[in-house]
C-alpha cells in the first residue's frame, strides 16, 4: 500500500476535509458565475438543467476525483501515472495543471474587484441613488486599479499556499464560510421584499423549457463542473491529503449539497434585485452581479451605515470564499512541481502565481479599460468571458469526460469501489454511481460535444 510522505501534509480531521473541499467549491462560481450564466441562458429552465447536471454528472465525477486522489496520494499528474503507468493518461493530469493556471488568471481579476469593493463600501459609497454602474467602471474600467487589485489578490493566494495544506487552507474555511451563508440569507430576505421582486422570482423559478438547447445544456454542465471545482484535478489533489478514515461518499454528498445551496441562494439575491433595478437579464456581462449587489446593498437602512456595514461584510466574506477557491486552483500545479519536480513549495507557488498574474492582465483590461479586449473582434465577447468559456467550461467538460472514462473503464469501478469502501466497508450508492460514471457521464458529454460541433459546422 502506498503512503503519503510526511512532507505532503494531511487534513487535521474529517470535518476539515469537507470544509476544505467545500471551501474550494464555494466561491465566485456560485455568487458571480451562477447568476451570470443563468441570466445569459434564460433563467429557470437553465436552473433545472443545472440541478440535473449537478446530481447526475457532477456528484459522480466528484466522488471519482476523491477516490483517485486518496488512492494514489498524488497530484493529478502523478495520480494518473501511478494508476496507469506508461500510458497517455498522464496527459489528463497535465491538462488539469494548465487549466488551473489559466482559470486562476481571470479568477484573480474578479476576486480583485471584490477587494476593491470592500474599500468602496467602507468609504460609504453604497447609499440610495448611488451610480452603481459608475462604481463598477471606476474599478474594472481603470487599468491601474484593476491590475493593482488583481496583483493584491494573487499575492494573498500565494501567501496561503506557501503555508501548506494544513496551516494555510484549513484555518480560513472554518469560521468564515458559515458567515457567508448567514449574510446571504439576510440578503435573500432583503431582495425578495423589494418592490417589483415578483418578475425576478418568476424569471428565476418558473421554467420556460422552450429555452433549452444544446448550448444551454453545455453551459449547465460546464457551470456544474466549475462550481464544484471538477474536471482539472483540484479534487484529486484535495483527496490526496485525505486519510483512510475519511468517508469519501459522505464527503462528496456534503460538498455538492453545500455548494448548490449557496448558488441557489445567490440567485434568490440577484434576480429579484435585477428586476427591481429595472435591468435586463442577460445584458450585463461579467459586471452585472457587482452592479446588482451594490444596488441591493444601497437600499439597506440607515444611511450610510446599512450599505457600509453590510457592504464591507459581504465583500469581505466573498473575498475569503474566493480565496479558499483560488488556493485550490494554485495548489494543483504547485503540488505537481513539489511532488514530481522537486521544486520547493515556496518557489513553485510564487513562480506559478507570477505566471497566472501576467496571463491575467488582458482579463483585467477586458471590462472597459481596453476597448478591443472588452469586445473581441469577430467574437463579440470580452476577453475574460472568453477565457472563462474555454478553460472554465470546455476544458473542464473534456477533463471530466476523460476522468469518468478512466475511472469507469480503464482503472475500473471495482477498484474504485474498493477504495470507497476502505474506511468502513460501505458504499451505499455503488450501483447508481457505477452506472453514472461508466455510461451517463461520458455518453451525455460525448453526444453533447458532438452535437455542438455538428451545429458549428453548419449542420
Ligand atoms: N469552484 C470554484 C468556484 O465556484 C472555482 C474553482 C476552484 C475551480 N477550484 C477549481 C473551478 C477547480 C474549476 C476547477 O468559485
Amino acid at each position: 500500500m502506498e503512503s503519503a510522505s510526511p512532507a505532503r501534509g494531511q487534513w487535521g480531521s474529517k470535518l476539515a476535509f469537507i470544509l476544505a473541499s467545500a471551501g474550494s467549491a464555494i466561491g465566485l462560481g456560485n455568487i458571480w458565475g451562477f447568476p451570470t450564466i443563468t441570466s445569459a441562458n434564460g433563467g429557470a429552465a437553465f436552473v433545472v438543467v443545472y440541478l440535473l447536471a449537478v446530481a447526475l454528472i457532477g456528484a459522480p465525477v466528484m466522488l471519482a476525483e476523491f477516490v483517485i486522489g486518496r488512492r494514489t496520494q498524488r497530484n493529478p499528474v502523478g495520480a494518473f501515472r501511478a494508476l496507469a503507468p506508461g500510458t497517455a493518461w498522464v496527459v489528463v493530469g497535465g491538462l488539469g495543471v494548465l487549466a488551473g493556471v489559466m482559470i486562476l488568471s481571470f479568477y484573480s481579476v474578479i476576486a480583485g474587484w471584490t477587494l476593491a469593493y470592500i474599500i468602496k463600501a467602507a468609504s460609504g459609497e453604497f447609499v440610495a441613488g448611488a451610480d452603481t454602474g459608475a462604481i463598477f467602471s471606476s474599478v474594472a474600467g481603470s487599468a491601474p486599479v484593476a491590475i493593482g487589485w488583481h496583483f493584491a489578490f494573487m499575492a494573498l493566494t500565494v501567501l496561503v499556499v506557501i503555508g501548506g495544506v494544513k496551516n494555510g487552507i484549513e484555518r480560513w474555511t472554518k469560521v468564515l464560510m458559515p458567515g457567508l451563508f448567514a449574510i446571504l440569507l439576510l440578503l435573500v430576505v432583503r431582495a425578495v421584499t423589494l418592490s417589483g421582486a415578483g418578475p425576478g422570482l418568476e424569471f428565476y423559478l418558473r421554467p420556460d423549457f422552450s429555452r433549452i438547447d444544446g448550448g444551454v445544456i453545455l453551459a449547465a454542465i460546464g457551470q456544474a463542473f466549475f462550481s464544484l471545482s471538477l474536471g482539472m484535478g483540484a479534487m484529486i489533489t484535495y483527496g490526496s491529503y485525505m486519510t483512510k478514515d475519511d468517508d469519501l461518499e459522505t464527503s462528496a454528498g456534503w460538498v455538492v449539497a453545500l455548494d448548490t445551496s449557496v448558488a441557489l441562494l445567490a440567485g434568490l439575491v440577484i434576480f429579484p434585485t435585477l428586476f427591481h433595478a429595472g435591468l435586463e437579464p442577460g445584458a450585463g456581462g461579467p459586471g452585472m452581479v457587482f452592479v446588482v449587489l451594490t444596488s441591493l446593498l444601497s437600499t439597506i437602512p440607515p444611511e450610510p451605515w446599512g450599505g457600509t456595514i453590510f457592504g464591507v461584510l459581504f465583500f469581505l466574506l466573498l473575498m475569503v470564499a474566493a480565496l479558499t477557491s483560488s488556493i485550490s486552483l494554485l495548489e494543483v500545479a504547485t503540488a505537481w512541481l513539489v511532488d514530481d519536480k522537486g521544486v520547493s513549495r515556496k518557489k513553485a507557488s510564487i513562480g506559478l502565481a507570477a505566471l497566472a498574474f501576467v496571463i491575467g492582465i488582458p482579463s483585467a483590461l477586458a471590462n472597459g479599460a481596453v476597448p478591443w479586449l472588452s469586445s473581441l473582434p469577430g467574437i463579440g465577447m470580452d476577453f475574460l468571458s472568453f477565457l472563462f468559456m474555454i478553460f472554465g467550461q470546455y476544458a473542464l467538460v473534456v477533463g471530466a469526460l476523460l476522468i469518468s472514462v478512466f475511472t469507469g473503464w480503464v482503472w475500473g469501478v471495482k477498484n474504485a469501489a474498493d477504495e470507497v469502501r476502505s474506511n468502513d466497508g460501505k458504499f451505499s450508492f455503488e450501483k447508481a454511481w457505477s452506472f453514472l460514471i461508466r455510461f451517463l457521464c461520458p455518453v451525455a458529454i460525448v453526444i453533447l460535444l458532438g452535437y455542438l460541433l455538428w451545429q458549428q459546422l453548419g449542420g
